[in-house]
This record gives structure tokens, C-alpha cells and sequence, in this order.
């Protein structure tokens, strides 16, 4: 088996194309992400044939450019990791049909790389690093879950959103309060300077048990409140932004205090781009227990975790046949584990 040292992450799920290479003595050797909001903020979300399109015109660069900034060419790359899924599909075909293509044609293995796998294993990139079992809160603008990680690729769902996704509730609250796409980053930038205890929004599932989300109801008492307080000043827009933040951040941790004890676990791991809002964070410091998150800009869709993530795999002997394959949806609890 050749020994897997370099390899070149592609992350094109949905509306980031992230490239990045890591090698295995020194981390993350170049990365850069090119963010398509300008393309579908218009639109007020993600249009998923656009969002294919510009994958293609900004993939091939993209990798010459990390190769360049990592100071190599693609000769000295050892594997090739693409997100191969969950995602849109046609803009997950963008990026394993190119990296199936270019592995092929290096004559290096190539591996497809769960898109929620890299970012629950990209606080593994820091320097403080989770001691196993620990239960991660994925949270991102198509997931929310509470995972039991007993090793890497040994993942057990605890818990997930019945309805809206806690990225999808900040995407559709920030369009009803008329705010740009993404919503997520336009909400915390309110909420600054409003009141988080002007509204008493639901904490939704939190008053029965279980370890399940849903979120679809919060958008509605956000609508609710818009509507009886017309004309909405900003100060109010600031205000709703504030209590919605609340709201979610305490249903979450909510959930977390339930899945740490349901789990004897000690340590609590939080990622994906929600993992970016620095409401949550605060509110997730509070938990008597260790907690971890990837700085910012691995928190939001890169290519370091998707790199990083296949590294893993590769190293361990996995690779993809020669066929290309992409998968919109894909169960976490599917993989398998990464012998160490
Ligand atoms: O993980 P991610 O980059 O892409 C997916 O895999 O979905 O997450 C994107 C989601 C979007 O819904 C966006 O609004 C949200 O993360 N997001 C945030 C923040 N930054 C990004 N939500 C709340 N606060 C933020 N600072
Ligand atoms: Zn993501």
C-alpha cells in the first residue's frame, strides 16, 4: 500500500467550491473558498443549476491555485478526497467527476467523503483534540444532529431535525425579516445590537424528551411577531434577530446538556457553519464540559475537512472504484469505521 501522505480535498456540496491541500507532518498546506452568494442571493437561496455551473467554471482553478500556494504540482499528491454527499446533486457530480478524473489520471486513489463526517472531524484540525467517545451537534444549513462518536467512522445519530435544518431556520428567518442569503451571518450581525429578551420565541421539543429538533415552528412566531408589531422599526428587526439567536442557541444546548448525559460523555464537539455563531458558542461555553469547535473559517464548507477527512480513509486503505458516484442523501450511520 502506498503511503498516503498528500492529498487534495474538493468540496462542492452546494454553493462553496473549497479546495485544499493537507499532508499528513504539517496540516493544512493551502486552501481557498469560493463563496457563490453573490450568484443566488438574488434569488434568496441556493438555485441548484447555477450553483452547478459555477462549480465548473471556478473548480480548475481553484485546484491550481492551492497546488501553486502549497508550493507543489499535482505529482506530489498521494490521493484525491471529493464530498461525494449528502448535497445537491448536480453540484456534488461537479466535483467527484473531476477529482475521480484527476486521481485516475495521476494514478493516485481517489476517496468520496461524507460532507458531515469532514465537518464533525474538522476540530481535529486544531491543536486541542476531542478524546473519543464524544457527541458532536452538526449544525448546518441542511442538518441538525447530535451524533455519538465513539471513533472515527463509528457515528451513532442520537438525534435530528424533524423539519427545518437550524441553518435553514436562520436562511428562511433572515428572508422574512428581509435580509439577505445567507441569513445566518446577516442574523448574528442584528442581533448585536438587539434585545435577546425582547421576544419569548418556543424552544421547540425541549419540554418532552428525546434528543429530535424541529425548527419550522420558530419562523412562524417570528412571522407572528413581525406582523403585530407593523411597522417593524430595525430596532425591532435587531430586537426579533436577538430573541430568535436566543432561542435556538438555548433549545441547543438544551439538547446537548440531554445528550452528554444520555451518553456519560465529557466532552461536547460543535461544527458546521451554524458553529460560526458566536450566540451559540457562548451559550454552548456554559456547559459543564469540555467543549470544541474548528475556528471559524473551517466551520463553514472548505476543502481542509473534506482533505483531512479523506486523509483518514485513504491512509487506512479505503479508496473508490473507478466509477464516479454521488449520493444527495446518505445516512452518517452507513459509514464505516477507520480502523487505527
Ligand atoms: O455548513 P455550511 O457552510 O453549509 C452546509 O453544509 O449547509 O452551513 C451553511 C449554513 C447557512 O444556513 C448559514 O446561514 C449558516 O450556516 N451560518 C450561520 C452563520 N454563518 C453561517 N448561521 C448563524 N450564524 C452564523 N454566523
Ligand atoms: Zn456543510
Amino acid at each position: 500500500m502506498t503511503l498516503i501522505q498528500c492529498v487534495l480535498g474538493i468540496e462542492t456540496s452546494c454553493d462553496e467550491t473549497g479546495i485544499a491541500v493537507f499532508h499528513a507532518d504539517t496540516g493544512i498546506k493551502s486552501q481557498h473558498v469560493y463563496s457563490q452568494f453573490e450568484l443566488h442571493s438574488r434569488y434568496g437561496g441556493v438555485v441548484p443549476e447555477l450553483a452547478s455551473r459555477d462549480h465548473i467554471r471556478k473548480i480548475a482553478p481553484l485546484v491550481q491555485q492551492s497546488l501553486d500556494d502549497a508550493g507543489i504540482t499535482a505529482s506530489h499528491l498521494d490521493g484525491i478526497a471529493y464530498t461525494s454527499g449528502p448535497g445537491l446533486i448536480g453540484a456534488l457530480m461537479v466535483g467527484a467527476a473531476f477529482g475521480r478524473s484527476l486521481a485516475w489520471s495521476l494514478d493516485v486513489p481517489a476517496i468520496g467523503v461524507h460532507h458531515m463526517e469532514a465537518h464533525l472531524l474538522a476540530p481535529l484540525l486544531t491543536e486541542r483534540i476531542p478524546t473519543f467517545p464524544f457527541v458532536a451537534l452538526l449544525v448546518s444549513g441542511g442538518h441538525t444532529m447530535l451524533v455519538l462518536v465513539t471513533k472515527i467512522g463509528s457515528y451513532r445519530l442520537l438525534g435530528q431535525s424533524l423539519d427545518d435544518a437550524v441553518g435553514e431556520a436562520f436562511d428562511k428567518t433572515a428572508k422574512l425579516l428581509g435580509l439577505d442569503y445567507p441569513g445566518g451571518p446577516e442574523i448574528a450581525r442584528l442581533a448585536e445590537h438587539g434585545d435577546p429578551q425582547k421576544f419569548d420565541f418556543p424552544r421547540p421539543m425541549t419540554n418532552r424528551p428525546g434528543l429530535d429538533f424541529s425548527f419550522s415552528g420558530l419562523k412562524t412566531a417570528v412571522k407572528n411577531a413581525v406582523a403585530s408589531n407593523k411597522p417593524a422599526s430595525s430596532q425591532l428587526i435587531a430586537d426579533v434577530a436577538a430573541s430568535f439567536e436566543r432561542a435556538v442557541a438555548e433549545t441547543l444546548v438544551i439538547k446537548c446538556r440531554r445528550a452528554l448525559d444520555h451518553t456519560q460523555s465529557q466532552t461536547l464537539v460543535l461544527s458546521g457553519g451554524v458553529a460560526a455563531n458566536q450566540t451559540l458558542r457562548n451559550y454552548v461555553q456554559r456547559l459543564d464540559c469540555e467543549v470544541l469547535y474548528p475556528p471559524m473559517e473551517l466551520c463553514t464548507d472548505n476543502g481542509s475537512m473534506i482533505a483531512f477527512a479523506g486523509y483518514q480513509r485513504l491512509a487506512a486503505g479505503y479508496q473508490e472504484p473507478l466509477s464516479v458516484t454521488s449520493q444527495a442523501r446518505w445516512n452518517i450511520e452507513e459509514l464505516e469505521s477507520v480502523l487505527d
